[in-house]
Formats: structure tokens, sequence, C-alpha cells
């Protein structure tokens, strides 16, 4: 791949923001270049390859359709490690059952390592408990609904399963290349950068919307582009100069490095992508203490690489925009770094769109833990000997 190197920077305490990188060429070869230009990085197949192999790919799903999982699952490199947590329906049709045996006849001709695991499977609770990790559990004291939920069981599998990355694909996705593209990103990001606190962000080149005129190649998705005003304005007002740096404050398609992943706080269900960005900018930013002194000496990147495929994916509907849309501005609100100034504004915003009443604040999420002192081997033990929905293949 070769791709630009960050050629604008946002600097806050001890991250490093990078502005939207480009990709000139999804296969550059076999041999490592190294710099193309003063501005371009090629990244061979070879470098790339060898950062797939400690790569795990988490792709949460509730309830898709079949046809698009297996289009998800060809679409990832072979050495990675895949990793489906599932929250769809066991009842009246047994969905998970499906996905399982989609996934294992797939694995039956590829050859691949892969994982998969329900959600709610009363093992995975056990094991949890027995770790001390309680903060996936829901009042009922089973493990709540959320993308965000799936996604820290399948971080916790990934880090049990030894992999120094983490990278999230969505299982709606129409577009197999796509699928590859985004895995190809995260590796190159991985490789370009300076640290071992980093996060890979997927910027969308365009998010067509079909009609009966035609499709039309759209830029920006309708939440996403106020989520990134509302994020860049987070910044803004420390800093006291308006940036338009961040463009992927809603992007289900990331990767983390392990070391980084481990530190963060966690924001549940669709509030999850931007609150990564306020999580980083609250523990990394140096406006209040942090515990974390090695990342913040060895610093910590933030990548947003901009593809070359459309992304192609199911249209939910209004009610899912909103629950996006609430949760994205919700996270900033209830955010300790957010400016008494930006709190009005964001009220504002949600009460003219109806979204909230007089006198009344957006919801508090629910918090999620960092999982760096999880006694991963223990966890890992009894999810093998009690999660009843857990398969593995190799
Ligand atoms: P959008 O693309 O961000 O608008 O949101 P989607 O509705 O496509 O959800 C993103 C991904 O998360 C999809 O693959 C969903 O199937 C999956 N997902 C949604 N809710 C849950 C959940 O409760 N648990 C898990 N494990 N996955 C979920
Ligand atoms: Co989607």
């Amino acid at each position: 791949m070769q791709l630009d190197l960050p050629r604008y920077t946002e600097r806050f305490g001890a991250i490093s923001l990078h502005g939207v990188q480009r990709v000139y060429e999804l296969d550059s070869g076999f041999n490592n270049g190294g710099l193309t230009s003063e501005f371009i990085r090629r990244i061979g197949n070879e470098e790339i390859s060898e950062i797939e192999r400690k790569m795990a790919i988490v792709i949460p799903i509730k309830g898709e359709r079949l046809k698009l999982l297996e289009g998800v699952l060809s679409g990832i490199p072979h050495d990675c490690l895949t990793i489906i947590i599932s929250n769809s329906p066991r009842q009246p049709v047994d969905r998970y059952k499906l996905e399982k045996e989609a996934l294992e006849q797939f694995n039956r001709f590829v050859g691949r390592n892969a994982l998969i695991l329900h959600q709610k499977d009363p093992g995975l609770s056990d094991a949890l408990r027995q770790v001390n990790y309680n903060s996936l559990f829901g009042p009922d004291d089973t493990i709540r609904n959320g993308k965000a939920e799936g996604m820290i069981i399948g971080m916790l599998l990934a880090k049990a399963g030894g992999k120094e990355h983490v990278g999230f694909i969505d299982a709606d996705n129409y577009v197999p290349g796509a699928v590859n593209e985004y895995v190809k990103i995260f590796a190159s990001g991985i490789a370009m950068s300076n640290t071992p606190y980093t996060m890979v962000r997927i910027s969308w080149i365009y998010k067509p919307k079909v009609s009966e005129s035609g499709v039309y190649f759209s830029k920006w998705g309708r939440v996403s582009e106020i989520t990134n005003q509302y994020l860049n304005s987070l910044i803004s007002y420390y800093t006291g100069f308006e940036t338009e740096i961040m463009r992927t404050g809603n992007s289900g398609e990331h990767c983390i490095s392990l070391k980084l992943a481990e530190l963060l706080t966690y924001s549940s269900g669709f509030s999850v992508e931007p609150y990564e960005i306020v999580n980083v900018l609250e523990e990394f930013g140096g406006i209040v203490p942090t515990e974390y002194q090695e990342a913040m000496d060895k610093g910590v990147e933030v990548m947003q690489v901009e593809t070359r495929n459309p992304h192609f994916h199911e249209e939910k509907g209004d009610e899912h925009l909103k629950e996006m849309f609430s949760g994205s501005l919700g996270s900033i609100y209830h955010s300790k770094i957010c400016h008494p100034k930006l709190r009005e504004k964001i009220i504002e915003d949600l009460r003219s769109r109806d979204m909230l009443v007089e006198g009344q604040e957006p919801d508090i999420l629910q918090k999620i833990s960092p999982f760096k002192d999880i006694d991963i081997h223990q966890f890992a033990k009894i999810l093998y000997e009690r999660a009843t929905s857990f398969a593995h293949s190799i």
C-alpha cells in the first residue's frame, strides 16, 4: 500500500491527532519500499502480512443477513484472527447457529483461525464474574445488549489469543473488497506509527445513497458530520483555535493497539466510537491527571485514513440514527473536559431537533472500565470450560 505520511497534526497533550491521509495504491508490491517521496510512504506486502499475523479482527453482529457476513469473512486477510461476537436472536430461529455454521463451513475450506461467541452466553458471564470484571452487566445481572459490549468481549478474546492489535469491522458491509482494504489500512497505519499506543480510523471516501434516480456518492453520513463538528469543538475550546481535524467520529471501522485499547474507558452501545476519541483526550490530553505515565511518555497517535472503496452498508432507518445521534452527543456532553459553552450548544441542538425537552439533559451513558487488570488466562480458562456457544476453528 502507498499512502500519505501525516501532513497535518493537531497536538493535544501527549496525543498526535493526524489529519486525513490518502491511499494512492492499494497494493504496492512485495518489497518493503520505505519512503517513496518526502510525503508518501510505501508499505510492502511482507510488512503488512507481519502485522496481520499479530492482529485480530472483531466483527460485532446482531441479526445481519448471512450473505453479508459471508462476504465480510471473505474480505479479511487469512493471517488475521477472526473473532465474531454475536448478539443475534436465538429464537424462534436460532440465528446464532446459522452464523456459527456459516463460519465453520467457510473455515473448512480456507483453514483460517477463527472464533465465535454469543454475547449472552451464561458461561461468558461466569468468566467475567470470576475475574471481577463487572461493567458489562445490566440491571438484571446478564450482559447488556450493545455494540460496545460486543467489542469489549472481542478485545478480551484478542488479548487472550496473544494478539497485539485489534481491528473492528461491521458485519453489514456489502463489499468484501472494502473490508480487505480496511485491514490493509489498519496494518499500514500500525506500520507508520511511532508509538505502541496507536489508533487507526477509517474515513470513507464515499457513503453512497441508492435511490430511484441512481446512486449518489455522498461524502458524509448524516450523524457523522455533526459528531465530528462537536468533537472538533471539544478540542477548539481548549486550544483556542478552531479545527477541522476530526473526520472519523462515528467510524465503526477502526483498529487499536491492545496496549492502548486496554487503557481506555468505553461508552456503551453506539456511542462507543466517538467516546473513544473523547476518552483519549481525557486520558492523554494533559488536562486532567492520568495514571498512565508510560503512554504519556511514549505518546498516543490517532490516524485517519481515507479509503479508495466506497462504503456500502445496510441502511438501518431513522430510529437507529436518532440513537446514534443522541449517544454521540451525550458522550461528548458528559465528558469532564466538555466546556460549559459547548454543553449549552449541545443542549440547544438536541432541543431544536425535538430530542430533548426543556430542562432535560442528555442521558448519562453507561461506562465500561479499562480491561488492563483482568487476569486474562483465568478468563479464557473459564470461558473454554463453560461457554457452550463458543466455537473455534484452526
Ligand atoms: P452503523 O453502521 O454504525 O449505523 O450501525 P449498525 O447497525 O450497522 O451496527 C454496527 C455493527 O454492530 C453491525 O455489524 C451490527 O450487526 C452490530 N451490532 C449492533 N448491535 C449489536 C449488539 O448488541 N451486539 C453485537 N455483538 N453487535 C451489534
Ligand atoms: Co452499518
